[in-house]
């Protein structure tokens, strides 16, 4: 696997200084997790294209969006060129996940896809090469705070074989319920990007929890 990404989801962080919650873990993570809800995909609704836009002109670290939306094909290249590093898009959430992810290379992001609670991974395996990143959930999509489910992380370890099998260069992100309690089985699994959202702003010192995130997932 290649080296360990951090990425703090700032759902768990204050809104009102988004720029300032960036700033805090900044020199300790490698991506800004960013979870962008519509209230149709999920029952939830969060921030869209003008506050990545804001985002990405207030931090240099990578913007990671997790699209949690319907209708990717419409609205996911807008995120990558505002500049995202990376834009996620559900897999439920389209018929053609490879024309969205040829449309996000394009662009200029990395194309990610993500698996929902009750998604099989198996029936995306062959379209992997399409992707850099494989957000595999570890709870329902929506909100953040949820109790992380360990049998999600079969789902890690089919595609972990895969990309091994396959000779594939993309990451494995996981999303839901990462702490100091749960990071080590999930790179167990063969996860090598962890989302934390509760686990890293819920923490008095933010830079430090990701730190040791980090070392957790290194052992
Ligand atoms: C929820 C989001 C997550 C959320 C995770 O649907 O995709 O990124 O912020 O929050 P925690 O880490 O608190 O489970
Ligand atoms: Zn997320």
């Amino acid at each position: 696997t290649q080296p360990t990404v951090i990425a703090p989801s700032l759902l768990a962080s204050d809104f009102a200084h988004l720029a300032d919650e960036a700033a805090k873990v900044a020199p300790e993570v490698d991506w800004l997790h960013v979870d962008v809800m519509d209230n149709h995909f999920v029952p939830n609704l969060t921030l869209g294209p003008p506050v990545v836009k804001a985002l990405k002109a207030a931090t240099d670290v990578p913007l990671d969006c997790h699209l949690m939306i319907e209708e990717p094909e419409r609205w996911a290249v807008g995120y990558a060129e505002l500049g995202a590093h990376n834009v996620t898009f559900h897999a439920e959430a389209t018929d053609d996940p490879v024309t969205v992810a040829k449309n996000l290379r394009a662009a200029g992001s990395k194309a990610g896809l993500a698996i929902d609670r009750d998604t099989p991974v198996e029936r995306y395996l062959d379209i992997l090469p399409e992707f850099d990143t494989l957000l595999i959930m570890t709870i329902k999509a929506g909100f953040g705070g949820q109790k992380f489910m360990p049998e999600l992380l079969d789902k890690v370890r089919t595609a972990r074989s895969r990309i091994e099998t396959g000779h594939l260069d993309l990451r494995i992100e996981v999303d839901g319920g990462i702490a100091s309690d749960t990071i080590e089985q999930a790179a167990e699994a063969g996860a090598d990007a962890f989302v934390a959202g509760t686990a890293i702003y819920g923490a008095e010192d933010p830079a430090a929890a990701a730190l040791a995130l980090r070392r957790l997932a290194d052992t």
